[in-house]
């Protein structure tokens, strides 16, 4: 990756990152920099092969380094970015592995006046109590997660760049907000060391003291652990961080205060309260990070290749969030088949399960939910975690602003970015009371009301979501719920809604419904998801030699975009044994190669195609001459900016993509249309596939990292695209 890193401070994280580097191959040289009293240090790091070289002068170790790392304590930054200013390059890569962020972006904007664009701040969150070049290890960062600290006016080659280093190195990068990452920190890191410090130090004066510390087995020893860390480093960050830490002590001393009076007063029944929400609630923690350190995936794709066969792909994501949401909501027992065994969907089966709805199920498939009726549903004991799906979040939070309980919502770092005022604007409207973070994203505190109020909404974007979540708050609000939509969107939620006896009118733009309504149950086949079928019909396209029968897909008109912007560009799909299930419309779809032409997208088929984007940017890639896309702009607030991170991607594979604010441009060719490298998936399911796709057209191999989001919608995507033909690992 690179020809010469400098670390700057080879203790025992600047060691480790050397180690790191080095077993990863991601650099010919590297160097370290350090102060002349740091001499034993700097040597010894030779010795050990740490580095290749060392040297007291700054300029020395900087010269020709295409990235540097300053791993110095953080209250020393400021002057290491003075000495480094001389030298600073704009072709070199800085970062830093600093705890704090806020002091660092502080420390270089007094020296530089503003952050310099390639400078990325980082934080290796990883460590041990041990200190030096002797203690470093190769694997310190190995699944550990490292928060980075990007601002608006970051370089994304920067970025990306940083973010490629530490994965290959093994570790689970994160981005975060700079005050944000302090916060957080102050919390689960800065106030748990300054307790165990301060503890060791009280008991540790006492008389007793050998008492204490031959008895201090457990408890004691588990707790104070980290008061073996090195005292330097950890004056060093609380003082870095003391606007954040002063006021957790604060609100620490007021808890002890308050569990001193309980024991006073005798109120053991709240000690006990306390105990145990305490104690669930680091059950809960451990769960969650279990889950969110699970392994990172990475796919590997051989470039070329031909897709053949016949498969039939999961069920449809929209539709299997539906008929879990109606199917609770009805009165009897409905079956559902086709339905999604993946992440998303399972995130909203178990959001009905924890309030109060038996749900068997899936197994092959199959779910069976025993409705609970429209005023059925009970108050979860907990927040409601769901995942990765914004559908759950948004039509979750019109259903149950309409309830008679609170609840809360809340959901994985990309979802916790994403717009939610686009729901809880128009919801409290109709008088719902839903109080989102101050930029409007998630968690979600919904208190219940059963006084909702009508409302007519022209929504100002064309948005399925936004859509359903009014309509299912319609049914718990007095009068006419009508929303407009700017152009058609999916329409499951009123066709379901029908299948299942509830009155929803249809006119035109306008979709109308009202609280009067009743659900009884019914059975619900759920057909393939054409947003998964969309993967193998541009493959199959583009790779030479290939013919694949898609079964049973869902052809809803509001979801057929895709084919319409494939045959535009000259592709050859036929429509097969067209028939309707359930009240969708449902065929076969075969598909073979050809030769793509560029097209100008018409806006129109925008919301109609709108998860397919980044796979049919694989496909402009493969077309002769421009394509152009516009009126796309919610593709930036998707998973992920999926216009930025397929650029970005597209543009690392040698493909001419220029993104625009709305939309994309890209210079297609016939041969040799994309090339191999590593591209990073930002934890999108649709960005991975899309890329994996890209190897069937590449010169080289293509690497994507952050794949294990392909479990949200399509779990099976290796499986069935390996079957096919697709060279993936
Ligand atoms: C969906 C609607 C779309 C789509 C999403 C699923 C739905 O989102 O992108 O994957 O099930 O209603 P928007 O409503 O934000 O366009």
């Amino acid at each position: 990756m690179f020809n010469k890193i400098c670390i700057i401070g080879i203790g025992l994280i600047g060691g480790s990152i050397a180690r790191a580097a080095r077993e990863h191959g991601l650099s010919d040289c590297i160097v370290a920099y350090g102060r002349k009293s740091g001499l034993d240090n700097l040597s010894r790091a030779k010795e050990l092969g740490v580095i290749d070289a060392y040297y007291l002068d700054i300029e020395a170790a900087v010269k020709d380094a295409d990235c540097v790392i300053i791993c110095t304590p953080v209250g020393v930054m400021q002057q290491i970015f003075s000495m480094l200013k001389p030298f600073w390059n704009e072709h070199t890569v800085y970062s830093d592995a600093g705890s704090t962020k806020a002091s660092v972006l502080a420390a270089a904007r007094s020296v530089f006046t503003e952050v310099p664009t390639n400078f990325i701040a980082a934080h290796p969150i990883a460590g041990a109590e041990n200190s030096g070049v002797e203690a470093s290890v190769v694997d310190l960062f190995d699944n550990k997660r490292v928060v980075l600290t990007p601002i608006k006016s970051s370089s994304t080659d920067a970025l990306n760049k940083i973010i490629t280093f530490w994965r290959r190195i093994g570790a689970q990068v994160t981005q975060m907000e700079v005050d944000h990452h302090d916060a957080v920190l102050a919390a689960t890191s800065h106030l748990p060391h300054i307790l165990a410090f301060a503890l060791v130090d009280l008991l540790g004066k006492k008389d007793e003291q050998v008492e204490i510390f031959k008895y201090a087995a457990g408890g004691f020893k588990d707790f104070t652990r980290i008061a073996s860390s090195d005292p330097t480093m950890w004056v060093d960050i609380c003082m870095a961080n003391k606007q954040e830490l002063i006021p957790l002590i604060q609100q620490l001393q007021i808890k002890l205060a308050g569990m001193e009076q309980m024991l006073l007063d005798q109120q053991s029944q709240q000690i006990f309260e306390t105990f145990s929400y305490a104690n669930q609630a680091r059950q809960r923690f451990l769960t969650q990070l279990d889950n969110s350190m699970s392994q990172s995936i990475t796919f590997n794709v051989q470039p070329g290749g031909s897709l053949r066969g016949e498969i039939r792909v999961p069920g449809d994501k929209s539709m299997s969030h539906r008929s879990i949401m109606l199917g609770s909501l009805a009165e009897g027992v409905t079956h559902v088949t086709g339905f999604l065994d993946a992440e998303d969907a399972l995130a909203t089966l178990q959001a009905f399960r924890a309030m109060g709805v038996t749900i068997e199920g899936p197994k092959n498939g199959e779910v069976t939910i025993h409705g609970v009726g429209k005023h059925g549903l009970q108050e979860p004991k907990e927040p409601l975690y769901l995942g990765n799906s914004g559908t759950s979040m948004r039509l979750l939070s019109g259903l149950l602003a309409g309830q008679s309980f609170n609840t809360v919502l809340t959901g994985d770092e990309s979802l916790s970015s994403r717009p939610m005022k686009r729901v809880t604007a128009p919801l409290a409207t109709m008088g719902a009371n839903i109080k989102a973070q101050d930029d409007g994203t998630a968690p979600l505190h919904i208190t219940g009301t059963n006084s909702l109020k009508a409302i007519h909404y022209d929504m100002p974007m064309a948005s399925a979501q936004v859509k359903s979540c009014l309509l299912l708050a319609g049914m718990y609000a007095e009068g006419e719920t009508t929303v407009t939509e700017p152009a058609p969107t999916r329409d499951h939620t009123e066709r379901m809604l029908n299948g299942f006896g509830y009155r929803v009118q249809r006119e035109g733009d306008k979709a109308q419904i009202d609280s009067t309504g009743k659900l009884t149950a019914c059975t619900i086949d759920v057909p393939s998801d054409i947003s998964s079928a969309a993967f193998f019909l541009v493959g199959a396209t583009i790779a030479e030699n290939s013919d694949v029968t898609l079964k049973h897909v869902g052809i809803n008109p509001t979801r057929t975009g895709i084919i319409d912007i494939l045959r535009l560009m000259g592709a050859n799909i036929e429509i097969l044994n067209e028939r309707t299930v359930g009240g969708e419309p449902v065929a076969d779809l075969h598909v073979q190669s050809s030769q793509l032409k560029g097209i100008d997208i018409p806006e129109a088929l925008v919301p109609l195609a709108i998860d397919e984007f980044p796979v049919l940017f694989i496909a402009a890639a493969c077309a002769e001459g421009q394509t152009r896309l516009t009126g796309a702009k919610e593709l930036r607030v998707k998973e992920c900016d999926r216009i930025q991170v397929m650029a970005d991607g597209l543009q690392i594979l040698g493909v001419d993509a220029q993104p625009t604010e709305d939309g994309m441009v890209i210079q297609g060719k016939t041969t040799d249309a994309i090339g191999g490298g590593e591209v990073i998936s930002h934890g999108d399911h649709r960005i991975a596939m899309s890329f994996s796709i890209a190897g069937l057209r590449a010169t080289d191999s293509i690497t994507i990292h952050d794949c294990e989001n392909v479990n949200t919608s399509f779990p099976e995507f290796r499986n069935l695209a390996t079957h096919l033909g697709l060279k993936l690992t």
